[in-house]
């Protein structure tokens, strides 16, 4: 049984998907804890109340992102994670603690990188007349927002779209793809050739 550690900032609703789908499709792995940098992250509740154990490492507390990182990777692997799950984990990471975690961490970022890294994806996207949009799940590589691309989802950006409804639907495709992505890592169902990321059993890593 493979072991997860998912790390959170807020709401949680990504983490509550792949609790949830963890749960509920037997699957060969399961979420041996979630971690936040904020006391107050809702997601805190949800976990705690599926029995999950839960933890806190308050980046206020640290003086530079090193201490912070050094801390939050020591929690991390009292847990002895197979895989690290960043589900609306806000923070900037140090390229040592991503070295650490080296093919080992993933996150989803909601746009269809390499386009709109950072912040504001969605409003960008508005901004910029995109007629497409999306969500990205990836390895984490030292880069912001950049590392192998595991799946893909694309929604319509609509006429009269805001930030607040491209946000809701993209967020829909979100908790499709990011428990399918991390079920197939904890499967071995996924290759890296040449930097990127190929499914052995051709499953479609394109979800429109
Ligand atoms: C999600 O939309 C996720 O893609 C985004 O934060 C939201 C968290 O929602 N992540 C990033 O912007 C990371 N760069 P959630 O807490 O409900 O899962």
């Amino acid at each position: 049984m493979k072991r997860i550690v998912i790390l959170i900032s807020g709401r949680g609703s990504n983490m509550e998907a792949i609790v949830d789908a963890c749960a509920a499709e037997g699957w060969p792995a399961s979420v041996a804890a979630v971690i936040s940098n904020r006391p107050d992250a809702k997601g805190l509740q949800f976990a705690a109340a599926r029995g999950i154990a839960t933890d806190v490492v308050d980046h206020k507390q640290h003086a530079t992102r090193e201490a912070f990182d050094a801390e939050l990777a020591r929690v991390i692997d009292r847990h002895t994670p197979d895989l690290v799950v960043l589900a609306g984990f806000m923070r900037i990471l140090t390229p040592g603690f991503v070295e650490h975690y080296a093919q080992r961490m993933v996150n989803i970022h909601p746009s269809l990188l390499p386009a709109f890294t950072g912040l504001h994806t969605h409003r960008r996207a508005i901004e910029q007349g995109c007629k497409i949009a999306g969500a990205t799940v990836h390895y984490v590589t030292a880069e912001l927002d950049h590392g192998p691309i595991i799946v893909q989802a694309a929604v319509p950006v609509l006429p009269d779209d805001t930030e607040d409804s491209l946000s809701k639907r993209v967020l829909a495709r979100e908790h499709q793809i990011y428990p399918r992505a991390v079920r197939w890592i904890v499967e071995d169902a996924l290759d890296l050739r040449d930097g990127v990321v190929v499914h052995r059993r051709g499953e479609p890593q394109l979800v429109l």
